[in-house]
């Protein structure tokens, strides 16, 4: 059985967490072994630059460097054996979240980005060179105005969500334009539904994709 490799995106407040779950489940009743992880983090080093990355003030570059260096472990450590044993990965957020954070939010090189993922995400068998790249990533669209009014009654903000709606508007808007570049990897949600229409919608967008019957 081949790997299977699925990312969660979206603005702080969109609501993606709550049915990373859910897939999962949909997932091991194929009887699929299925690894949740997230970033940045999903390995004991890359927990530890996250919790800089939420917690330092720090320039764009350095965040940039930061969340890129924990990919690098995280895909080497975790990620691509997961791969390699035919599992299916499920990760809250990837590359897109630097493309969107680090580039639409503080307004970052996007150029440095490309070349950055290049370096960390690249494959080189030799006979061809190819970036690991999720084999889909659901984009859980919502009004930063609406993420703004979830996030304001949830938990204490970290560096990230204390952000104001401006900021996470220049981050939705850089999503769009990662999926208009790769359309054939991305699925929209529209977040602003129920949970119930949501997670329906995740599902539905697996199953298009011939990942689940
Ligand atoms: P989380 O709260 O969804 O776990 O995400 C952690 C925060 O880190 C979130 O506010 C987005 C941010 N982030 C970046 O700024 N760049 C990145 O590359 C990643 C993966 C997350």
């Amino acid at each position: 059985m081949t790997g299977l490799f699925i990312s969660f995106e979206g603005i702080d407040g969109a609501g993606k967490s709550t049915h990373i779950e859910t897939l999962a489940q949909a997932f091991r009743a194929q009887g699929r072994t299925v690894l949740l992880t997230r970033e940045p983090g999903g390995t004991p080093l890359a927990e530890v630059l996250r919790t800089l990355v939420l917690n330092e003030a720090m320039d764009a570059m350095t965040e940039a460097l930061l969340v890129f260096a924990a990919r690098r472990d995280h895909l080497q450590q975790k990620i691509q054996p997961a791969l390699a044993r035919g599992e299916v990965v499920l990760c809250d957020r990837f590359t897109d979240a630097t493309f969107a954070y680090q580039g639409g939010g503080r307004g970052f090189d996007l150029k440095v980005l490309s070349t950055l993922e290049q370096w960390v995400q690249g494959i080189d068998d030799g006979a061809k060179s190819a970036i690991r790249q999720p084999d889909l990533t659901l984009w859980f669209d919502l009004d930063p105005a609406l993420a703004a009014e979830r996030l304001a009654s949830a938990r204490v903000p970290d560096k990230f969500e204390s952000q104001p709606v401006e900021f996470f508007s220049r981050v939705a808007k850089a999503y769009g334009q990662r999926m208009a570049e790769q359309p054939g990897r991305f699925a929209r949600i529209e977040a602003a539904n129920s949970r119930e229409a949501v997670g329906q919608a995740v599902i539905l967008a697996v199953q298009h994709k011939g990942y689940l019957p």
